[in-house]
């Protein structure tokens, strides 16, 4: 050995603490805007666990929950540019990235059940969305579930004209825009973070959410009425930087891609179990009122919200809509 070579060799050991030959790991920075307590908390972290795992700790996966680091929006910028390497915004944050198909997502009633929406998210329709985000320099993993919306306010909302007048904090989605815009209410766009604080402060009258997002940002303390609706749905791609993922070494992108299927897995089977269980905790926090929509207020709900697919297709697409309901009608729909 050179003395050159040694004394490298002799600083590399003091560096990685007494073993020259020691890799960096390689690190993988989640960032997403809810609470640890959550399907997709849970799942982030599920993954986190198999993916070190299984690359013996070359990966390290660093997740920053609630907004740490980013908000919403800021996140998808900061995963363009490589600043984080992971998110799993909801599929409603995909339209100011200029894919607006994702907004069928949004679309009130769509899914009929989570069998309709496996066969889209898992089938063709979920793999053509993903590869309109490689142009964006983005590349799609798989969908982690959440749940179905309710609506929350400060006054009883069981019919429509309950929603007159009324501001409504939304995601940044077209489509729910339209859907508020139908009920009557007044949809004020607002990053996740900041929504709890704008209920609080009467700067929003109302939102929607599944109620594991509900629950888990404390909303229903500050909101007297919740309406158990189930009139949209709520889920996530979880989506990494394109350039990043291409350059791993093959072997650790495959052991990531088997952490990634278990804790997709992992997410799909218990978001219906933490939303029910968050349901029943803001039932028995006393704090709000909870009221389910009778089969009459649904129909009523649903003849209102329903004229949005039309109007909306110009913007998500009429084949890839049509292709939704075909998946419905294919499983018994009509
Ligand atoms: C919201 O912004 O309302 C939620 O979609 C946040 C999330 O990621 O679940």
């Amino acid at each position: 050995m050179k003395l050159r070579d040694l004394l490298f060799a002799l600083f590399a050991a003091v560096i990685h603490g007494g073993n020259a030959y020691a890799q960096a790991p390689i690190v993988i920075k989640f960032n997403h805007v809810v609470a640890k307590d959550t399907p997709k908390g849970k799942a982030a972290e599920r993954f986190k666990e198999l993916a070190e795992k299984a690359t013996n700790g070359r990966v390290k996966v660093e997740i920053y929950p609630n907004s740490t680091l980013y908000k919403d929006q800021e996140e998808l910028e900061a995963l363009q540019l490589g600043a984080v390497q992971m998110l799993a915004p909801s599929l409603a944050k995909f339209g100011p990235l200029g894919v607006k198909e994702f907004e069928l997502f949004d679309l009130p009633y769509i899914f009929p059940s989570k069998e309709v929406l496996y066969r889209v998210t898992e089938g063709q329709i979920g793999r053509d969305l993903f590869k309109k985000l490689e142009s964006k320099g983005i590349t799609g993993l798989a969908y982690w579930d959440n749940g179905f919306k309710v609506m929350s306010a400060n006054k009883p909302l069981k019919a429509p004209a309950d929603f007159h007048g009324q501001k409504m904090r939304i995601q940044s989605s077209k489509v729910v825009d339209a859907q508020m815009r139908a009920l009557g209410a007044n949809p004020q766009v607002m990053a996740f973070s900041e929504a709890y604080h704008a209920l609080r402060t009467g700067v929003v009258d109302g939102t929607e959410n599944p109620p594991s997002n509900l629950y888990t940002q404390r909303m229903h303390e500050v909101q007297k009425h919740v309406t158990v609706s189930n009139h949209g749905y709520l889920g996530y791609a979880v989506i990494v930087n394109k350039k990043f993922w291409n350059g791993l070494p093959a072997s650790i992108r495959t052991a990531l891609e088997g952490a990634m299927k278990e804790s997709t897995k992992f997410a799909n089977a218990i978001a219906q179990q933490e939303n029910d269980s968050a349901m029943d905790a803001v039932k028995k926090s006393g704090k709000t009122t909870v009221y389910t929509l009778s089969d009459q207020e649904k129909a009523e709900w649903r003849k209102t919200l329903l004229p949005v697919h039309k109007q909306l297709e110009g913007r998500i697409g009429k084949d890839v809509i049509s292709a939704v309901y075909k998946e419905a009608v294919a499983v018994g729909y009509k």
